[in-house]
């Protein structure tokens, strides 16, 4: 086929088919004599998942990569686009937030330059929390072997104590039907999510470490899995029943843990249920308390797994959750792991 036709069964022109060629996408053949390219069947595939990925927002540079390697299948580039996808269109939905309300005020044709400019700046710090965070703990190479990690025990200081009972817990606490949909935000290795397949629900494992989603995949492949993170969850609003999450909010700063809970409530549906197990004080009075005592026992695995971490002030989690409508229960299995379970009203 020449490349008129092509453009045309492709619903595209001949000057785009041409630059996916000088950029090195495709490759037509060419006839000696006189230039023309001829599109085999292969071409016309390939041209067709160039169009197609191209729609979906994806850069030439990455499409080369879907092209080209052999390691990552196609349906793990469409999962890497689907987040990026969803962190636009968060930062758009807050740079649409912050034009209303700059409308809002400048509506009777005076307005204060000073309050524009800390919306403004508002707006600045939001894009920031929302883009800064970054795996300091390399959870693709954990991984692999983050199951048999959880089991070690006699550490003077033992994250994982009541790892189990925690978990259970939560799987008890959540109530949910039948093709209802649970997401399990920093999904691991699916210990949590995992306990809601067998009352027929769709769980949605999200991470943001492939590697994690990876080794889920393998051991649930009833998970479905999606590449994301707890500020831009790759969930569309209102689309969850239950958010569940169990060790992986103590990875956020404070600063970035109340945009968390904002983001679990955006995907719930009314009566959605949260539940959050995690390494967490009671309030900061309890923080210190906790770490001193860990001082004199001269705990110093302790002390630095601590500081290692963002463990939460459970206060202000359910002060936000209160003031934001949801009903709040919390339970605590020890001083350093508790449960908050929360209905939206
Ligand atoms: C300690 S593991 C817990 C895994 C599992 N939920 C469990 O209970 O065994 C923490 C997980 O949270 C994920 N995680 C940490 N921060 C995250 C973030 N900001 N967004 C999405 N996932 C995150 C990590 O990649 C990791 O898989």
């Amino acid at each position: 086929m020449h490349i008129k036709e092509v453009a045309k069964q492709l619903n595209t022109t001949s000057r785009s088919i041409r630059y996916y060629e000088q950029k090195g996408l495709i490759s037509p053949k060419k006839e000696a004599n006189n230039d023309y390219r001829t599109f085999s069947e292969t071409d016309i595939l390939r041209l067709s998942t160039i169009l197609a990925l191209r729609e979906v927002g994806m850069s030439l540079e990455k499409i080369k990569h879907v092209l080209h390697n052999p390691n990552m299948s196609m349906n793990d580039y469409l999962n890497v686009q689907r987040s990026a996808l969803f962190e636009k269109w968060m930062e758009m939905k807050d740079m649409i937030g912050t034009i209303d309300k700059m409308i809002a005020q400048t509506a009777d044709g005076q307005y204060s330059a000073t309050e524009i400019f800390e919306l403004s700046q508002h707006l600045k710090n939001l894009k920031g929390l929302r883009k800064n965070w970054e795996d300091k703990w390399n959870f693709d190479k954990q991984a692999d072997g983050y199951d048999q990690n959880i089991k070690m025990a006699g550490y003077r200081f033992n994250v994982h104590q009541d790892y189990e009972k925690a978990l259970s817990k939560a799987a008890d606490m959540v109530r949910l039907e039948n093709n209802d949909i649970c997401a399990d935000i920093g999904v691991g290795t699916g210990n949590l999510g995992a306990r809601f397949l067998h009352q027929g629900v769709n769980v949605i494992g999200i991470d943001q470490s492939e590697g994690m989603l990876k080794v889920c995949r393998e051991k649930h492949p009833d998970i479905e899995t999606r590449k994301g993170h707890f500020l831009a969850l790759p969930l569309m609003d209102q689309q969850a029943n239950s958010v569940v999450s169990s060790y992986a909010l103590h990875h956020l700063p404070d600063s970035e843990k109340l945009l968390a809970l904002e983001e679990m409530s955006r995907v719930l549906t009314d009566n959605g249920q949260i539940c959050i197990v995690d390494l967490m004080f009671q309030d900061e009075a309890h923080r210190s308390q906790v770490i001193n005592r860990f001082r004199v026992e001269r705990n110093t695995e302790a002390i630095y797994a601590i500081d290692d971490e963002f463990y939460a002030d459970q206060s202000k989690l359910t002060n936000w959750l209160e003031e934001n409508d949801f009903s709040v229960k919390t339970h605590r299995f020890n001083d350093i792991l508790s449960m908050i379970y929360a209905v939206k009203n």
